[in-house]
Order: structure tokens, then C-alpha cells, then sequence
């Protein structure tokens, strides 16, 4: 798949440096073993492989919501910059790298006794003082950014709407819209589609890589489902027992890869 965008100047830049990456967890699960991975602005690549393979360790390492155990991950601002190494941020500017960095989960993440608009300013608080989050009181140009963001992903009419009473397609939408408003160069999706039926899936993984390719945002979304991953994806990265075996274009994810990746016949 080729990438078209409106953005293409972006693209074949640099924007993650992954070298040598491992991650042993307390009791000594190695998670990922010497993980190499150079990603470019822009990107949109699909992390498959078996449960257990280190496929969420690796985003969480990205966004250092786990510390890895050795190598090094070296980020390249978009606002000229110089790069800097992640794995050694601290306080402020561990703050401000995460901010670039925006999550979307599984389990959506949603407060379900508020409204949809407010989960969706939730992606604000790094940027508003503490009291006026508590307050719920948002500057108004938050507010229309969530607006924006709301209709980008089709549900502004629900805005208002306590969130715990939408679909799981449309809890998914508040948690795109939720990572958008923070206004990220990196969207990192762990299974986002799981938890849904593959029409909503599909819908969904649509959104996802229109807007990525519209603001021109590097997407890195594990995905179990390898026909979506040939679909919306132009890059996969395969993992097993937390070593990369596979790397290239998701179109060249082929039967002997797949068996290779998964030990089993695809179809199987
Ligand atoms: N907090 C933790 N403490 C100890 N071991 C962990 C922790 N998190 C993950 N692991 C282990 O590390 C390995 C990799 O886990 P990880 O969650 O990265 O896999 P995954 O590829 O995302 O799997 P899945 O498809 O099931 O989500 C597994 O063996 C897992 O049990
Ligand atoms: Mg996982």
C-alpha cells in the first residue's frame, strides 16, 4: 500500500529511534529481547504476534509507562528540536514527551458517569492547572478543540451524553477523540478493535487511519486480526517470545511469515 497525504514532506522522517530494546519484568519474564526499530513520521504500523509476545510492552515502553531493562529509545521532536533519549526523561520533560505521545486502549478507558465531552477534555489535563480540571472548567478553546474532535470521529450530537451509555464502537470514537485533543505526533493503539464486532472494528481502524493521514500522525497499533493489518496498515512488525521476526511492508505478510510469526498455518 502506498501512502498518499497531504503530508507526505513528513514522512521518511525519522521519528523513533528503537535500538537494542529489552524488557525483563520483576520475576523475570523477558518481554522483549534486543527489539531494533527505527520508525518515520507519519508511519502507520501494525504490532502482531501471540499473546504474550510483547506486543503491548513494546507501546508501553514507547511511552514509558514500563521502564525497559536495557537499549535505548531516542525520540525526534517535530517542532526542530534536537532528539533526545526517552528512556532517561524525568519529571517535566517526561510530562511534556507523553503529551506528544497519545494512548488509545482496549477498554476505551472511559469515566462512564461523565459525558462524553468531558472524557474527551480528560486528554486536556497535562495542559490545564489541576483546580480548574477538578472544576471541570476548561478554557473555552479546549471545549471547541473537543467539539472538533468529536465530529472528526462522527459523534458530536452524543457530546453531552453520559459515556457509559454508548456503544463500544462509540466508546472507542471518545478515546480517539480523547487522544486527539491532546494534540499528539504519535498514536500508540493497543488492540483497539478487540473488544469490538469487525464491522465496528473496520469502522473504526477507517477513522483511525484517515486521521492519521490527514494531520499526518505516525500510528503504531497492535492488531490480532491479520487481514486488518494487510488492510490498514502499510508496516508490520512481528514478535515472538519478545524478538522482531518480522518487519516489511504488511502486504508481504504472507502465509510462511504468518506461520513463522504465529507457528500455525494461517486459516488454521
Ligand atoms: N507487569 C508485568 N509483570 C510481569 N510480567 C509481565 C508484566 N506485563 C507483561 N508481562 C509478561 O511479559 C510478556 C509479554 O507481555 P505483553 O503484555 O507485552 O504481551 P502481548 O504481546 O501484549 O500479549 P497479548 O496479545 O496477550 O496482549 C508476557 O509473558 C507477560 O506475561
Ligand atoms: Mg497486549
Amino acid at each position: 500500500m502506498t501512502v498518499t497525504s497531504e503530508n507526505s514532506n513528513n514522512i521518511n522522517r525519522r521519528q523513533l529511534e528503537i535500538t537494542g530494546l529489552g524488557k525483563i519484568y520483576p520475576g523475570g519474564t523477558e518481554a522483549l529481547r534486543d527489539v531494533n526499530l527505527n520508525v518515520d513520521h507519519g508511519e502507520i504500523i501494525a504490532v502482531v504476534g501471540l499473546s504474550g509476545a510483547g506486543k503491548s510492552t513494546l507501546l508501553r515502553c514507547i511511552n514509558r509507562l514500563v521502564d525497559p531493562t536495557s537499549g535505548s529509545i531516542k525520540y525526534f521532536p517535530s517542532n526542530g528540536k534536537p532528539p533526545f533519549e526517552v528512556t532517561k526523561l524525568k519529571g517535566n520533560d517526561l510530562r511534556q514527551y507523553r503529551s506528544d505521545v497519545g494512548m488509545i486502549f482496549q477498554h476505551f478507558n472511559i469515566v462512564p458517569r461523565l459525558t462524553v465531552l468531558l472524557n474527551v477534555l480528560a486528554g486536556r489535563l497535562s495542559q490545564v492547572p489541576t483546580a480548574s480540571s477538578i472544576l471541570h472548567k476548561f478554557p473555552d478553546s479546549d471545549i471547541d478543540n473537543a467539539m472538533t474532535a468529536l465530529k472528526r470521529v462522527g459523534i458530536v450530537d452524543k457530546a453531552y451524553n453520559r459515556a457509559g451509555d454508548l456503544s463500544g464502537g462509540q466508546m472507542q470514537r471518545v478515546g480517539i477523540a480523547r487522544a486527539l485533543v491532546q494534540e499528539p505526533e504519535i498514536l500508540l493503539a493497543d488492540e483497539p478493535v478487540a473488544s469490538l464486532d469487525p464491522a465496528t472494528s473496520a469502522d473504526i481502524l477507517d477513522y483511525l487511519r484517515a486521521i492519521c493521514t490527514e494531520d499526518g500522525l505516525t500510528l503504531v497499533i497492535n492488531l490480532h486480526s491479520i487481514d486488518m493489518v494487510r488492510k490498514f496498515t502499510n508496516r508490520a512488525i512481528g514478535f515472538l517470545g519478545g524478538k522482531k521476526v518480522f518487519d516489511d511492508v504488511a502486504d508481504n505478510l504472507g502465509k510462511d511469515q504468518y506461520r513463522e510469526i504465529y507457528g500455525v498455518e494461517e486459516g488454521v
